[in-house]
Order: C-alpha cells, then structure tokens, then sequence
C-alpha cells in the first residue's frame, strides 16, 4: 500500500477531457518523435509496439507538453522510470491492435505520491475506460486468469498481476450491456465490483487526465492500430 494515501486522496478528483489541446502541427511533431524512438518492446502475442519517450529526443515537446500539462493540473514532476542508461523515460508510446486489460498504474514506489496521469491519442479511432474504483498499490494487471496470475518474476517496470481487486469493492456484477458495449475483452467475471465512470473516444488534439489510482482498460471498440501516448506525474 503507499505510504502516503491521505495526500493522495486529497488531490483526487474527477476524470477530465481537454479537447483541441494540440494543434495539427503539434500532433504530427509527436507522431514524427514517435516514428524516431527506438522501439523498446515489440510483444508479438499481444502485437503491441512500445516506445518509451527518451529525454532530449525533442525539448521543444518536452516543454510544451510540460506547459500544457501544468496549465490543467499545476505544479506537478514527471515520474519517470530509468532506462539503462539511467536517463528519463518521459512516458510511453504504445501501438496496439487489441485492446489492453484492466489495470492500474500506481508506478512502483510507494513512499511517492502519486498524482496525474495524461494520455495522448496519436490515432484518432479508440476508447478507454475509466472505473470510478481506485486502488493504492503498485502498478498492477488485474485478472483471474491463472497462466497470468502465475508470473510472478517481474522486471523492472512490470506490472504485479492480482486478483485482489475483486475482494475490494462491494461484490456486484458488473453491468451486462456495458461489458457487451464496451468491454467484451474482459471477462464480465473479473470486472465484478466496478462501475464506469467515463468512457473516452479518442479525439485527435484532446487529452484525457486521470488519477494514477484509478483502475482503467481499453474499451474493446478497436479499428485496426491504435497509437496513444501516456505520462505519469507525481507531485
Ligand atoms: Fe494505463
């Protein structure tokens, strides 16, 4: 559990959306920062290409990012992973053709206090969905299927894989039409307990800022690739 839960708490709030945050030309400026990145992992089973955004790549997106963000949510730091070079990672680029599963990233220190995170569609066709439940562990993969809740050897940067989120909110089903609409993916099994608070369509320009504690997915309405770029923030 992080040790700092009442601070955390306290700079909760609700999900937002800024919408024409990013202009044309910024937008194709990610995308190009995108195409320039080395690739990090390329996980062929889940086909899921992920690039971490390196420091000094581009300082002018560096900056601009930094501003635009800060404009939404004040003073706050990137909490930024290490690569091994032990530079900043600022954030991750992730190109998936399948949706990803509920989880939550509560980063992997817990004496921090953790805060925002910002995700920035680079596609324009996609959703994700934010659960009004929290959780305040570590980063974590939630899921009750057993091959996956048997790694336990994790590296650097990888999420734990639990089932605990089902003993922690109150044990309900989970809405049939919502999970055939949007979330046919998971198995309505393990979304027992949580309830949607909003469901973001992926707008070119816009932005969707969340707290870290938030447990979220993709929602399964995927057309072909989609490219979205997430940060996480600390205070
Ligand atoms: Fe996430």
């Amino acid at each position: 559990m992080h040790k700092n839960i009442e601070e955390i708490k306290k700079l909760e709030g609700s999900p937002k959306i800024i919408k024409n945050l990013f202009n044309k030309n910024e937008l194709e400026r990610f995308l190009k920062l995108y195409q320039d990145l080395p690739t990090t992992v390329h996980n062929k089973k889940q086909n899921v290409i992920k690039k971490r955004w390196l420091k000094n790549y581009s300082s002018e997106l560096e900056s601009l990012f930094y501003n635009k963000v800060k404009n939404e949510i004040g003073e706050f730091k990137m909490d930024n992973l290490k690569d091994e070079n032990n530079d900043d990672i600022l954030g991750l680029f992730q190109e998936s053709y399948n949706p990803i599963g509920l989880h939550v990233d509560a980063g992997f220190n817990l004496d921090e206090i953790i805060f925002k995170q910002t995700l920035i569609p680079l596609t324009s066709k996609g959703s994700t969905v934010v659960f009004k439940n929290k959780f305040y562990g570590n980063s974590t993969n939630f899921t009750i299927d057993e091959n996956e809740l048997k790694i336990t050897d994790l590296k650097y940067g990888q999420n734990i894989r639990s089932s605990e989120h089902l003993n922690l909110y109150k044990k309900k089903p989970f809405n049939k039409e919502n999970h055939q609409k949007y979330l046919k993916h998971e198995r309505i099994e393990n979304l027992e307990g949580l309830e949607i608070d909003i469901v973001y369509e992926w707008e070119m320009g816009s932005m969707l800022i969340f707290d870290r504690t938030r447990l979220h997915c993709s929602s399964s309405l995927i057309d072909g690739k989609k490219i979205g770029l997430t940060t996480f923030t600390k205070k």
